[in-house]
């Protein structure tokens, strides 16, 4: 019993460290993003993980995600509270902090590796102009 309470410091940090919610910065450090920028980084792979496009159509067709046309008029109604802005930041890096309702966690959940900052900026920025 003893042994399992020295231990418990030790889990804790093993436990944030690994924990997925956290990122080490907010939608608030992002550069200004450029939507044509986002829109060309949309439909290309981005190190080796598919396309957004490949799953998220825009054109009303459910693929593997939900289709992105009408995206910019709901991201700030998803979450009570949420900007557009901070839900779509969250979504994208994220994704299983907010599932949308009748699709599965499937999104890649390592984006934050493999876009840079000004990359996640733009493409925010892009999904924000989608009507
Ligand atoms: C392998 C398929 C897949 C890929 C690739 C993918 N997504 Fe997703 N995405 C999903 C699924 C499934 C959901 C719904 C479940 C969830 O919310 O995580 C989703 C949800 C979203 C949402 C929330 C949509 C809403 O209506 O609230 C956004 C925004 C989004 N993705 C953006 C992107 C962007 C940008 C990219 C490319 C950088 C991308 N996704 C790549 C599968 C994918």
């Amino acid at each position: 019993m003893r042994a399992l309470i020295r231990l418990l410091p030790l889990l804790m940090i093993v436990l944030v460290a690994c924990s997925p919610e956290k990122l080490d910065f907010a939608y608030d450090d992002l550069p200004p993003g450029d939507p044509a920028r986002g829109a060309e980084l949309y439909v290309r792979s981005s190190g080796g993980s598919a396309s957004c496009q490949s799953c998220h159509s825009l054109d009303g067709v459910k693929g593997a995600g939900p289709p992105l046309d009408g995206y910019a008029g709901v991201a700030g109604e998803r979450v009570d509270g949420k900007s557009a802005e901070v839900y779509t930041f969250e979504s994208l890096l994220r994704p299983s902090k907010h599932l949308v309702r009748g699709y599965s966690n499937v999104m890649p959940s390592d984006y934050t590796d493999k876009l840079s900052r000004q990359e996640i900026a733009d493409l925010i920025a892009y999904m924000l102009t989608l009507q």
